[in-house]
């Protein structure tokens, strides 16, 4: 990215100043012991294909695929424990199909993931994608998810009511299933937030934009995702190439989404890095790598890396730091959520940060 010398030096100046640094997240913290709860509402198993030469219309044979019985909020977890594998403040909570409970559970198990969850009567949907390692094309098949009952819903509700205390971190994150409305996220960001909690918003469509209404205290869209809450106002081409000007456009639209509850905006750009908005700061920051593997789950792994440090209150500069060395990680090896520590640390210093405003 070209910028021009006095850009240049208000990055200097920017990183040398106290203020990033020093800054803390939580003013009053609460004698209760805090946890980290990342909500599942739409599992998946997620089968994955690695053909060479990938092409529409032709017939392959392959050989064994990963399985990874996964969601957004599993992902998430999973790139959260391998940065501290005795991290125990951490728990998924949600739905899974009853067929498919015995592999969740020991799956996350063994992964020494804290669980929780409501069995549903329907099976858990399978998701399919195709890594091509030569083309270094990834194509993506998905189902849509299982039923969930109105007496499961309410259990849902009952369940987490009972285990959020304040100051707990809640991340919303991953689709909404078909039979739930739009407005789920919009209701339980509601109901969290009665309780004291911080909310954290990942998800796209009316889910993101009804869900937005409620005032989670972050959001984190992609461009895609960006664009659908602002109307379409960005106008962001398919194959943008990112410039000085437009992380400007885009920074000074999502700030206009900020108020005094919803107080940060991560926008991941994929490769092309990721930008934070707050009220009285911009970021932007990326990590440049040769030959991405697989990009799915690069935004969990995103998230997983700036809520660990936002946890333990460190600055804003070090969250956004390891959001990016854990997404840029998570595209070095197949499997969402599936990264490597010592990758993370090698990608830290390789990671560059501009102050935007
Ligand atoms: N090819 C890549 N090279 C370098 N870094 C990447 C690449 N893809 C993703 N990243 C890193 O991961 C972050 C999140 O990626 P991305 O914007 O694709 O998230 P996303 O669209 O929410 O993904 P998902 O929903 O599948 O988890 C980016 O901001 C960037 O830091
Ligand atoms: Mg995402």
């Amino acid at each position: 990215m070209k910028k021009n010398v006095s850009f240049i030096l208000f990055v200097i100046v920017f990183v040398q100043g106290k203020c990033l640094f020093s800054e803390k997240i939580f003013n009053i913290m609460s004698t209760l012991k805090r946890k980290i709860i990342s909500i599942l509402l739409n599992p998946t198993v997620d089968v994955i294909y690695e053909i060479e030469h990938f092409k529409v219309g032709h017939t392959y044979q392959v050989r064994q695929p990963l399985i990874y019985p996964v969601g957004k909020a599993i992902s998430f977890s999973l790139a959260l424990k391998t940065l501290n594998p005795s991290f125990n403040d951490l728990r998924v909570f949600g739905f899974v199909g009853k067929e498919e409970l015995d592999l969740y559970s020991q799956f996350l198990k063994k992964n020494l993931i804290n669980f929780e969850f409501i069995p549903i009567k329907g099976k858990t949907r399978s998701n399919k994608t195709i890594i091509d390692p030569v083309e270094h094309t990834t194509t993506h098949i998905r189902e849509l998810g299982f039923i969930i009952e109105t007496t499961e819903l309410n259990q849902f509700f009952t369940s987490l009511n009972n285990m959020i205390q304040k100051n707990d971190v809640v991340i919303f994150t991953g689709s909404i299933p078909p039979s739930l409305n739009s407005d789920t996220y919009f209701n339980l960001i509601s109901e969290v937030k009665k309780r004291g909690a911080c909310t954290i918003l990942d998800t796209s469509g009316e889910g993101l934009i009804k869900g937005i209404a409620a005032n989670p205290t972050m959001i984190k869209p992609n461009l895609i995702e960006l664009n659908q809450i602002l109307n379409g106002s960005l106008a962001i081409k398919q194959d943008f190439t990112i410039n000085y000007e437009d992380i400007v456009k885009i920074s000074k639209l999502a700030k206009n989404l900020l108020n005094n509850e919803l107080e940060i905006i991560l926008i991941t750009l994929g490769e092309k890095g990721a930008i934070l908005v707050k009220n009285n700061i911009i970021l932007y920051g990326f990590i440049e790598i040769r030959g991405a593997i697989d990009t799915v789950g690069c935004g969990d792994a995103f998230l997983a890396g700036f809520i660990y440090n936002y946890f333990q209150e460190k600055s804003f500069l070090d969250c956004f730091k390891l959001a990016l060395a854990c997404g840029t990680a998570n595209a070095l090896t197949p499997g969402p959520g599936i990264l490597k520590k010592k990758d993370v640390d090698m990608l830290l210093s390789k990671t560059k940060i501009w102050r935007v405003n």
